[in-house]
This record gives structure tokens, C-alpha cells and sequence, in this order.
């Protein structure tokens, strides 16, 4: 049994925040933020809007793509970290899309790398579990936990949503050819936004005793990177699981009509492809009107990629994954 990705769609916020609005709140500038990243403008949620209604509106459009209907997807997977709801916003999207027949519907934690890893669980849930149209969807709104005041990080995240429908199909037909993943706990003082401890360690006594219960609600600290290390990290670990992933696929980078990588730093992207020896015109890229929308980057700019006629049926592509965990990871797909 094979699966293949049939349609894809996305969506993004109506407030754009260019380099040059961010230098009103922080001491930055347009080059400065354009040469070290590439990027120039991302989307910010507004108060109004929520990232279930985006993560829907993009869902709805990889259904229509597909022409599959809502009552016919059995699997809803929302990659995000930045939810709507603590206890998981894909049910929340599935209601949102109508779907009748109550399909299963679970969110995936992997920040940047989560849509990467929700392919790979769409993968096995349809080759081992029987299911036959799965919505990978990734969406962040990192927005919401960015220290506005730290010019080191504020200036790289925007918000968005993408989605892919994974279909089974025949093994011949199959357009998810390999993967390879992994995650090192140890690189997470690099990146994270963790719980503030301070409101939870007084509620346990020396002796066991509730002391000053009950505890406050907790919340979360801000994105605290080192962005240095972030990027050593990536463009170490990066090229080396898209080879593994193409020497499991049978292919190289030559092979490839197409290297989309998670857009965190244009320099990133660059080096990774350098090292893989794919020419620049084979590269995707959007980040420079995006950001760096975590889980949704590797869908929205696929999506962008299709419907503007770029990727057509058939491309190969080699797709991946980086950030907070930390986590890595890579596909490679045939659209
Ligand atoms: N504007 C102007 N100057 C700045 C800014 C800014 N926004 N930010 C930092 N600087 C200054 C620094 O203070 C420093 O000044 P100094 O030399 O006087 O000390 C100088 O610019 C150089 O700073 P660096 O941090 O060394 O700059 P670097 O070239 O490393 O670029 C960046 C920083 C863009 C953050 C880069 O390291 C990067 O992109 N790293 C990867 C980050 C990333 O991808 N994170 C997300 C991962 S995905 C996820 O899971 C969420």
C-alpha cells in the first residue's frame, strides 16, 4: 500500500509587519534583518483571528484541490506548538471543516520539524493502519510567545498555515519515498520556550507538605535561541538526513527537481544546498515575504510552488525539517 499527496493549500494573516516596522520597536534595520536572513516581511495574527480558523481555511483548500470532500478525510493531524488550545486544536479544525463522520484528529508538538514528522505519521497510518485521506496540517503562530523585545530573535517569526492531503493508493503510485528523522534533548537550551518555573516549584514542601497551594496557572517564557548555535546546528545536521534520506530513496541531490527546506534563514538554505550541490534555481524559497512560520514554512511554500506552476506532477522533492527540540528531519516526495 502507497500513499501520495494529492492537494495542498494555505493561509496567512492580514497584517503584514515589514523590517521597517519592526526597527520602531527594536534597534534594527531593513539590511541588517534583509543580508543576515533574507527575510523582509512576515504575518502577524491579530487579536480577532484565531490559528484554528487559518489552519482550517488551509485545509479547505487542499480538499478542494484534491476534490475530496470533508466527510471523506479519517485522519486530521495539526502539526503546531503554538495551539489555540492546550489540550489540542486539530479536533477544533475538523469540526471547522464539517467532516461527519468524526474522523480520529490529534495534534503533533515538533515545532519547525512537525510537518515533516506528521508526513511520516500520515505515511504509517495509512500503510499500516488503513486509513485513506489524511490532512497533514502545519500552522504556528510563534507571534504569541516572541520576546518583542529581543532583536536577536523577534525579527525572524511570522505566523501561517499549510496543509496536504496524503491519500493511500496503489504502491506503484507511491509519492512518499523515505525519511529520516531525529531529535537531540540535549541541544535544547539552544531554542525553547519553557514553562516559567518560578510558579510551580513552591507548591511542594522539604517534607512532602502542600506549601503555598494552590499554585498560580502556569505560563510559558518567551522564545529564548541562541541563534549561532541554531545555525551551526542546522546546517550540520540538515544536509547530512537529506542524504540519508536520498540514499534510502535511491536517488542524489542531483536527482531532485526540487530542495525545500524549513525557511529559518535564507543563509541556511543556501549552505545546505551548496553542500548538496543543488543549483539555486532549484531551490524554494518564500521566506523573504514570510518569515520563519515554523511547522507551516515546508507547506505554505510547497503550496505557493504549485499553484504558481513551479512544482508540477511528477517533481521530485527533497523536504525538510529543523528547530526547537531539538528535532530534524526530511522527505522525499514526489508531488
Ligand atoms: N539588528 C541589528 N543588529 C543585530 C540584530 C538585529 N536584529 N540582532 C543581532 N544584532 C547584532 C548583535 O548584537 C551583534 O552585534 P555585536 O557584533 O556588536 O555583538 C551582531 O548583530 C551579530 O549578531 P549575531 O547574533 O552574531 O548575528 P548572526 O549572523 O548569527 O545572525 C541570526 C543572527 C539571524 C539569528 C542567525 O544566527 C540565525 O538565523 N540563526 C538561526 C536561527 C533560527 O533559525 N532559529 C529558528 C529555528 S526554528 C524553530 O524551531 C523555532
Amino acid at each position: 500500500r502507497g500513499c501520495k499527496l494529492v492537494g495542498c493549500g494555505s493561509a496567512v494573516p492580514c497584517l503584514q509587519i515589514s523590517n521597517d516596522d519592526l526597527a520602531k520597536i527594536v534597534d534594527t534595520n531593513d539590511e541588517w534583518i534583509s543580508i543576515r536572513t533574507g527575510i523582509r516581511n512576515r504575518r502577524v495574527l491579530s487579536g480577532r483571528e484565531s490559528l484554528t480558523v487559518l489552519a482550517a481555511e488551509a485545509a479547505k483548500k487542499a480538499l478542494e484541490m484534491a476534490e475530496v470532500d470533508p466527510d471523506d478525510v479519517d485522519l486530521v493531524l495539526m502539526c503546531t506548538s503554538t495551539p489555540d488550545d492546550l489540550f489540542g486544536s486539530a479536533p477544533q479544525i475538523q469540526k471547522a471543516l464539517g467532516c461527519k463522520n468524526n474522523p480520529l484528529a490529534y495534534d503533533i508538538t515538533a515545532a519547525c520539524s512537525g510537518f515533516v514528522l506528521g508526513l511520516v505519521s500520515a505515511a504509517c497510518h495509512i500503510r499500516g493502519g488503513g486509513f485513506k485521506n489524511v490532512l497533514v496540517i502545519g500552522a504556528d503562530a510563534l507571534s504569541r510567545h516572541v520576546d518583542w523585545t529581543d532583536r536577536g530573535s523577534c525579527i525572524l517569526f511570522g505566523d501561517a498555515a499549510g496543509a496536504v492531503l496524503v491519500q493511500a493508493c496503489d504502491s506503484e503510485e507511491d509519492g512518499l519515498f523515505a525519511f529520516d528523522l531525529h531529535s537531540d534533548g540535549e541541544g535544547q537550551r539552544h531554542l525553547k520556550a519553557t514553562i516559567r518555573e518560578n510558579e510551580t516549584d513552591h507548591v511542594l514542601g522539604t517534607n512532602g507538605s502542600a506549601v503555598g497551594f494552590p499554585p498560580k496557572n502556569s505560563s510559558f517564557s518567551c522564545i529564548q535561541m541562541n541563534g549561532k548555535e541554531v545555525f551551526r546546528f542546522a546546517v550540520r545536521v540538515v544536509p547530512q538526513s537529506i542524504e540519508c534520506a536520498l540514499e534510502k530513496s535511491g536517488l542524489t541531490g542531483s536527482n531532485i527537481d526540487w530542495l525545500l527546506l524549513h525557511q529559518a534563514n535564507q543563509r541556511i538554505i543556501d549552505a545546505v544546498a551548496t553542500r548538496l550541490e543543488v543549483p539555486s534555481e532549484r531551490i524554494l524559497s518564500n521566506l523573504a515575504n514570510y518569515g520563519n512560520t515554523s511547522a507551516a514554512s515546508v507547506p505554505l511554500a510547497l503550496d505557493e510552488a504549485v499553484r504558481s506552476g513551479k512544482v508540477r506532477t511528477g517533481h521530485t522533492i527533497a523536504a525538510a525539517g529543523f528547530g526547537a527540540g531539538l528535532t530534524w528531519g526530511s522527505a522525499i516526495i514526489r508531488w
